[in-house]
């Protein structure tokens, strides 16, 4: 209802900033750090944008939103929440995409839009905990809010749990103070704004959204589940492994079929594995499919790797689905 109240006086009072504080604008480019890291907000196209600075001189790009630009027609990207994110230092780029089959491996941006494991939506910068209270009596040049509620960190002494500063009758925010958890200690921090723009973004943070990230960039979604994924297996005997994928594989090109091999490199005649193939598609990607391994000869712990081949697996680094086998 707050927030319904607010929306309708936020369009009523879009410049005197009555509602506004203490949040954010609902669009808005800024920064923590003095202008190392870039964080672009756009609730109104529910995009978002943060570049951070890596070592010595690259930058880490991420994006999240709806109507991901240059999605495959028709895929789980193209209908839902995307987070992409490039890293230049590494060379790497990998998404996720908040569904019934997918998000929950990262998330850069604040842990508020997370609603539930698998969905995900743009909203404010700011999440208080505590109920906010305009001060009456702040400074000439700034409004100040602070929560009801009041925290004692460790060094001694009580503070309003969190606190934040705008420049006086404007809808810019100029600090915000917080009681937080570091490593078992409470303590008090500031963050610094530095405002870069209100309003609509400037198109250029979304510009540089590569136009194959679909198919370069890996899914983290994308991968296979075992049961069990750990097991012993003495010499003679035979363990069955449940394998079914965590996500359903990508139509590429009318083809939605990956093929799972193979590499048994680390002691190639010691283990025999029946079926030698398996093949999953968008339709019994969840069914479990069998694997009977054998081992036919004595070795120490080995593991087993998956060879992909198709429905965007062929990029996914397979030793991270490997199984482990021990004695
Ligand atoms: C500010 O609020 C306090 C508590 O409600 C009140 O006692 C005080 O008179 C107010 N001061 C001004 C300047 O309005
Ligand atoms: C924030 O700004 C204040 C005043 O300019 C400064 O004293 C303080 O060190 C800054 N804090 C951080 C974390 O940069
Ligand atoms: C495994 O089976 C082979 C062939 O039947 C047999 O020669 C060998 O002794 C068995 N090894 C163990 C440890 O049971
Ligand atoms: C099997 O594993 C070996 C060693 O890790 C690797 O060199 C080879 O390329 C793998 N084979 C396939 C088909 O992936
Ligand atoms: C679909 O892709 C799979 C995996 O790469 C391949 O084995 C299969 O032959 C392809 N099917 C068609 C009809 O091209």
């Amino acid at each position: 209802m707050e927030n319904f109240l607010c929306l309708i006086s936020f369009i009523l009072l879009y410049y005197s900033g009555d509602c506004i504080q203490p949040y954010f604008p609902s669009q808005i480019v800024f920064s923590t750090d003095n202008g190392q890291t870039i964080i672009v907000i756009d609730e109104i196209n529910q995009r978002a944008y943060q570049s951070l600075p890596v070592y010595p001189s690259n930058t880490q790009r991420s994006f999240a939103m709806k109507n991901f630009p240059y999605s495959i027609p028709d895929s789980p990207q193209s209908k839902y929440y995307v987070e992409l994110i490039i890293d230049s230092s590494r060379n790497i780029c990998f998404y996720e995409t908040y569904w019934k089959y997918g998000g929950n491996n990262f998330n850069v941006f604040p842990s508020h839009w997370l609603l539930n494991i698998n969905s995900f939506s743009i909203k404010n910068y700011l999440e208080f905990k505590y109920i906010m209270i305009h001060s009456n009596d702040s400074s000439q040049d700034e409004d100040y809010w602070y929560a009801n509620k009041e925290c004692e960190i460790d060094s001694g002494g009580k503070y309003p749990c969190e606190e934040i500063y705008f420049k006086k009758n404007t809808e810019i925010p100029l600090r915000l103070t917080q009681v937080v958890n570091r490593g078992l200690k409470y303590i008090r921090t500031t963050t610094n704004f530095t405002i870069i723009s209100i309003g609509k973004p400037d198109e250029k943070y979304f510009d540089s959204i590569p136009k194959n990230w679909p198919t370069v960039c890996e899914d983290l979604d994308l991968g296979l589940s075992y049961y069990p994924q750990f097991t012993e297996i003495g010499v003679n005997q035979s363990v069955e492994i449940h394998i079914s994928l965590s996500a359903p594989p990508h139509r590429i090109d009318g083809n939605d079929t990956v093929r799972v091999q193979w590499n048994t490199t680390e002691c190639i005649d010691c283990f025999t594995l029946s079926p030698k193939e398996f093949t999953f598609n968008t339709k019994n990607f969840q069914e479990k499919q069998i694997l009977r391994i054998t081992r036919v000869k004595d070795t120490s712990q080995t593991k087993i790797i998956p060879i992909f081949n198709g429905g965007g697996f062929d990029i996914i680094p397979p030793e991270r689905f490997s199984i482990h086998l021990l004695h």
